[in-house]
Formats: C-alpha cells, structure tokens, sequence
C-alpha cells in the first residue's frame, strides 16, 4: 500500500477546480469552481439536467473529467482512486436493491465491496429503524429502502457523503426520518454531506450551505442564511439601492417578480445589520437563478 495522500488536516471535504464535463455536444459541467467545507451540510440545488448527477459522479471517479480536477478530502479520485473513494459514502439517484435478497444480504454485500466496512454499524442503525435484518430488500417502502442505502453509505465510515437527490422518491414523513438519520449520523461522526435536490424547500432545513448549479455552471455558493440576508423580491423593476438584477420569474399568483442581489456591507459597517435584520426565502432566491440560468429561452416577462 502507498503513502497516505490524504491531507487529513484540510478545512475543504471537497474541492472543484475549473471542472468540465463534456457528453458528446452536450457540456454538464463547465467550468466548475466549488468548495465545501468540512463539517457542512451543504444542498447541491438546480433543476433536471442541471449537472448535479454529473459532479457527484465525477467525484466518486465513476466520470472523468474533460478538463478540472475534484479532490475529495484532499484526494484526487482520478489519481488515486481507491483512497478517495474510503473517503466517500455514496447514495446514488436510485439505489439498486436487488431482487430476493434480505436486507442482511446487502449489508454483507457492502461488506464484500469496502474494506474496512462497518456491518455492526450499518445493522445497528437499520434495527433503530425497526427495519428487519431479514426482510426482503425489494419489498422495502420508499421510505425504508431510502434508509438501507442510507445505512449502507454511513457503514462505510467515510468522512464525506455524496446523496444523490436522496429524498427524491419520499413521502413528506420518510423525507423528514431520511434527514433526521443523516443529520444525527454527521454530528455525531463530524463528518460532511452534499446532497442534491431539484426542490430547495426539501432540503433547506437540513443545510447550513447551498450551491445552485444550472447549465452546469455554479450560480450561487454560500451559506444559507447570508443567501436569504442578501437578496431582496420585488414587483417591480425598481431596484432596492445598490441591488443588482438576479432573474424575474412568475409569481405564484401570476405577475412578474425580480430577484435583487443586494451590494453587503462588511459586517459591523453602516446598514450592514438592517441588510441582515430582513430576508428572502430560499426557494425565492434559487428561483431567481433558476430564471438567469434560462436566460431568455424561458417564458417572457414584461
Ligand atoms: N451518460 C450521459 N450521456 C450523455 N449525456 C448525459 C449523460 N449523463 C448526463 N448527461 C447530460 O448531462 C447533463 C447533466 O445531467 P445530470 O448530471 O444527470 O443532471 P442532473 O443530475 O442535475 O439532473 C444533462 O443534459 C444530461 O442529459
Ligand atoms: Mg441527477
């Protein structure tokens, strides 16, 4: 076995450097610059087609690269794939359960494929959730199969996990469980998690950060609260002073509505605490984006 690459004592759980991603005509990545910090919980938010399968796919070296590089927790996957890869658990888009198989069989099934894999763990976590360890996988609800695959990455002890639009398939009750279970297993390990979702308000509450990715290309990447605290809707094409124009989109009672950025004030600095006091809702700001990444192909406003 090789030296450890592992810069274990970084501050960044993952890191994308001018990441590009070509299919054929068809550019899913462009030029992607992103950092999540570790200990994050960070919501990777953008419509279908947006990129998001794509990035995280890239990081698990499952895609490579056109141009850029990704290192997940220090490491880059495409150079160092087995290291970077037990320093991710992975809930992809659809989590493969396989037919006739219990739920015990996975477990030992993700045991064969990571070394180091935790089954006492993974097992443990799936009896807290009144799952049977010999219950047939494909006759799991949503809501439980959701949980294995969940169970399965957090068995791998990985200090970053990739979910993949994870809440997707849920029903409002599971959707809340799913979050609870995955915000009670990174406290508790200090570990760091993206998740992807095509709907912010799935996601909000469990996040302190938020990336929008449309057309491949990161719109907007910072904490939650500074994305509500720093931009402002109107009704009109006035703009709140120093604001800039963000996307104009139809509200929800028909009529057009802008999405303002507002210029911030360093913290402490005059009208830094009234920019701070007022907010926007998340969904109002992806929103917002939503319609920029459209530019003018979507549905014209006046
Ligand atoms: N294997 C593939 N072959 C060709 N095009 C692909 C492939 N995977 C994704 N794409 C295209 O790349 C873009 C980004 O897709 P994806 O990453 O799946 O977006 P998201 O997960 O945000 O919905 C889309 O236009 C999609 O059609
Ligand atoms: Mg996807």
């Amino acid at each position: 076995m090789g030296a450890d690459v592992g810069a274990s004592n970084s501050t960044a759980a993952l890191v994308a450097h001018g990441l590009s991603k070509r299919y054929r005509r068809k550019l899913a990545l462009d030029q992607v610059d992103l950092t999540v910090p570790a200990g994050s919980v960070t919501a990777l938010v953008g419509p279908n087609g947006a990129g998001k399968t794509t990035l995280i796919r890239v990081c698990m070296a499952f895609e490579r690269p056109n141009a850029g590089s990704v290192e997940v927790d220090g490491v880059d996957p495409w150079k160092h794939r087995s290291q970077a890869l037990r320093r991710v658990g992975y809930v992809p888009q659809s989590p493969a359960v396989y037919r006739g198989m219990s739920v015990s069989d996975h477990v030992a099934m993700a045991r064969s494929l990571h070394s180091g894999f935790d089954s006492e763990y993974a097992r443990r976590r799936i009896g807290q959730l009144g799952i049977p360890l010999d219950q047939r996988a494909d006759t799991l609800s949503g809501g439980q199969a959701a949980q294995l695959g969940l169970a399965i990455a957090l068995g791998t002890r990985a200090q970053v996990l990739l979910l993949d639009e994870p809440l997707a398939n849920l029903d409002p009750l599971a959707r809340r469980e799913f979050i609870q279970v995955l915000l009670d297993a990174v406290r508790a390990e200090g570990s760091t998690a993206l998740l992807s979702s095509h709907i912010v308000t799935d996601v909000e509450d469990a996040c302190d950060r938020l990336v929008i990715l449309g057309g491949g290309k990161v719109l907007l990447d910072c904490l939650l609260e500074e994305a509500r605290q720093t931009h402002r809707l109107t009704d009109s094409d006035s703009p709140p002073p120093g604001a800039t124009a963000v996307g104009s989109f139809l509200g929800r009672k028909g009529g057009k509505l802008t999405l303002w950025r507002l210029a911030v004030p360093e913290v402490g600095a005059e009208g830094a605490a009234d920019v701070a006091a007022e907010t926007t809702s998340l969904e109002d700001v992806v929103l917002g984006y939503l319609a920029a990444g459209r530019g003018t192909a979507g549905l014209q406003l006046n």
